[in-house]
């Protein structure tokens, strides 16, 4: 049978971490690529020796030509620039728009099949852009945020409740920004609804509240700890989760930045929502009910992503 590959294009803090855990879990051989000469070749080394100490089968390669990741069945993009305190995501939109137009070209030239994961920010509009720029099926571009925002939003409940996280599920609803809309009504400890546990007393309103805005601020908060940069354990294993799924055909639901196609009256844009994940790539979205109140969320957090993509038009005419 023949292996997968896996392409991780950016081999930073992020690419480290996905080769990493791509590697424990088996699944493929591994290409890590960046232009910083050196930097895959001795992470990819580095990683292989843990082969033997952990007991995996991986082959691992560092490249700094795109030619090294021909024929790849997965691509994760962390190429770019990561934010540092004080900074928006938002900041990144001109740096990071000029390494996706070379990393589109480079997929399309050399892994036009793949499955592609984008992780780089301002999320949303760096997925449209890629997608424009690799001119690869909509369907198989996505995003890594909505996994990465409900995995947060689940470790905060698990410790507010003192519950296990598997016992937590969450989603996480439109753009990955400071209008992300973390869904408490869709969110639930054992299949109960955190609006009916703060019924039942478990934490008031209020409390929830804060952990959504904590949960909405996730990723500054971090990046204010770390100082130098931005998080990369959770997002790597946010982004695997969505490979596997893609790769075992395993049909996950999962939220992701995923192109709309009329779904939630919407077209032409990247918004995370609840897909789900097979060997077609992005095989369905899933449109779920929202009241008044959601709907507004989630407009906001859609037209602040549109902003963005009018950025993106303004500096690279091409994505008109
Ligand atoms: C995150 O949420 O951790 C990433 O989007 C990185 C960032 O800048 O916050």
């Amino acid at each position: 049978m023949a292996r997968n590959k896996i392409a991780l294009i950016g081999s930073g803090m992020i690419g480290g971490t996905l080769a990493h855990l791509a590697s424990l879990k088996e699944l493929g051989d591994i290409v890590l690529f960046d232009i910083a000469e050196g930097t895959p070749q001795g992470k990819a080394l580095d990683i292989s020796q843990s082969g033997p100490v952990e007991g995996f089968d991986a082959s691992l390669k560092g490249v700094n030509d795109y030619a090294g990741i021909e024929g790849a069945d997965v691509c994760i993009v962390t190429a770019g620039v990561p934010r540092k305190p004080g900074m928006s995501r938002d900041d990144l939109l001109g740096i990071n728009l000029k390494v996706m137009e070379q990393v589109g070209a480079g997929i399309a030239k050399y892994a036009p099949n793949a499955f592609v994961i984008c992780i780089t920010n301002p999320l949303d509009a760096m997925v449209w852009a890629l997608q424009k720029f690799s001119g690869l099926p909509k369907e198989k571009v996505v995003g890594m945020a909505g996994v990465l925002d409900s995995g947060r939003f689940r470790t905060f409940l698990a410790e507010e409740f003192q519950v296990s996280v598997e016992d937590v599920t969450a989603f996480v609803l439109g753009g990955h920004g400071d209008t992300m809309v973390p869904l408490p009504r869709y969110s639930t400890v054992a299949g109960i609804p955190l609006t009916d546990l703060v019924k039942m007393g478990w934490c008031t309103a209020d409390r929830l509240e804060e952990i959504i805005q904590r949960t909405r601020d996730g990723g500054a908060e971090i990046v204010g700890l770390l100082k130098t940069g931005s998080a990369y354990y959770a997002p790597a294993a946010s982004a695997i989760e969505m490979a596997e799924s893609y790769l075992k055909d395993k049909k996950r639901v999962l939220p992701c930045a995923a192109a709309l196609k009329g779904e939630y009256g919407l077209s032409d844009l990247y918004v995370g929502v609840p897909c789900v994940i097979g060997a077609g790539g992005v095989e369905r979205v899933i449109e779920i009910d929202l009241d008044g109140g959601e709907k507004g969320q989630f407009e906001k957090s859609v037209n602040a992503v549109k902003g963005l993509m009018e950025a993106c038009q303004g500096i690279a005419p091409s994505l008109k």
